[in-house]
């Protein structure tokens, strides 16, 4: 057994040997993920959903992988419909859903919520996403998705598009990316740039990364776009997102020629035009589906079962 999380809170957390542990397990999950064949591995078990922020992919691939697994799930997709409205706060809120599950889920838009949950019940903790922090899950299928497509992670050449600033997403893959010594570029408007923090955190990890604003300096020269939306919710000034959305538009004209595919974590808004989607360029919707076999695997991993 080398897997070693009880909590999946940071991808930083995570050893090589343990994503990889993931990867392996995942490949393993595909046919049942395509419900080609059955599990009951966590029949009984239940997987407690809170998520404060919205989700389509997360919370559904989640829902699908615990499934798929024979188990079941309870939660509530919006802050809306629980307690919080009578105004019970999210520290009661984590207790008692971890005396009802047996692994928690939590989405939430301030930073460090998750690591919060996780000093606070003793079942299994799994960050869907924490404000502009970390979506550690989202970067095991990114992981995986270049895996499945390329063979291998290790000596591809990466892009990190769009917003680099508030995007959680391009936070955890980044680190994620330097520990499988991937080259790594950073193109995004000015104001959106990976903050600075992180910067130096990566440099830690030994990566020296190029930052552009200019995509086309960079296109011909990488294995993969990863593409990310301007994250509209977390701008002060809704002024200052009027300003920059709308800075990048991927059609296929701007692909043609080069040896690259696109990937984004999803939602798109108008980052990547239509036109893509049914290329060899577009893999985000294949990128999509590679929650549920990876997430599968977490879920086995983490809780205790037969
Ligand atoms: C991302 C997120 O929530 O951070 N979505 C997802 O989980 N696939 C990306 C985004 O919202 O832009």
């Amino acid at each position: 057994m080398v897997f070693n999380q009880k909590n999946i809170i940071s991808i930083r957390d995570f050893s090589k040997n343990d994503i990889n542990y993931i990867l392996n397990l995942a490949e393993k999950m595909e046919p049942a993920a395509k419900s080609e064949k059955t599990l009951d591995s966590l029949s009984g078990k239940i997987l407690g959903m809170l998520f404060y922020e919205p989700s389509t992919r997360t919370r559904l691939s989640f829902e699908t992988a615990m499934k798929r697994l024979g188990g079941s799930v309870i939660g509530f997709a919006e802050a809306g419909v629980s307690s919080a409205t009578k105004g019970e706060n999210l520290a009661d809120t984590v207790r008692m859903v971890g005396e009802y599950a047996d692994a928690l889920v939590i989405r939430h838009n301030m930073e460090g919520t998750a690591r919060f949950a996780a000093d606070i019940v003793d079942v299994p903790v799994i960050n869907a996403g924490d404000g502009a922090g970390q979506h550690p899950t989202q970067t095991l299928l990114d992981l995986y998705t270049m895996k499945r497509i390329f063979g291998k992670i290790r000596g591809l050449n990466v892009a990190l598009v769009g917003d680099l600033k508030y995007g959680r997403t391009v936070h955890s893959l980044a680190f994620a990316l330097a520990m499988f010594n991937v080259k790594m570029s950073f193109v995004s408007p000015k104001e959106l740039k990976m903050p600075r923090e992180t910067l130096h955190d990566l440099s830690q990890e030994g990566v020296v990364a190029e930052e552009t604003d200019e995509i086309n300096e960079i296109i011909n020269k990488v294995d993969i776009l990863y593409v990310t939306r301007i994250q509209k919710e977390r701008f002060p000034d809704p002024a200052e997102y009027s300003r920059i959305k709308g800075a990048y538009l991927i059609d296929s004209k701007l692909l043609e020629g080069n040896d690259v595919i696109v990937m984004h974590p999803l939602p798109r808004v108008d980052e990547i035009s239509y036109d893509v989607d049914d290329t060899p360029y577009g893999k985000y919707f294949e990128q999509a589906f590679y929650g549920v076999p990876v997430r599968m695997a977490l879920l086995k991993s983490l809780i205790k079962c037969k």
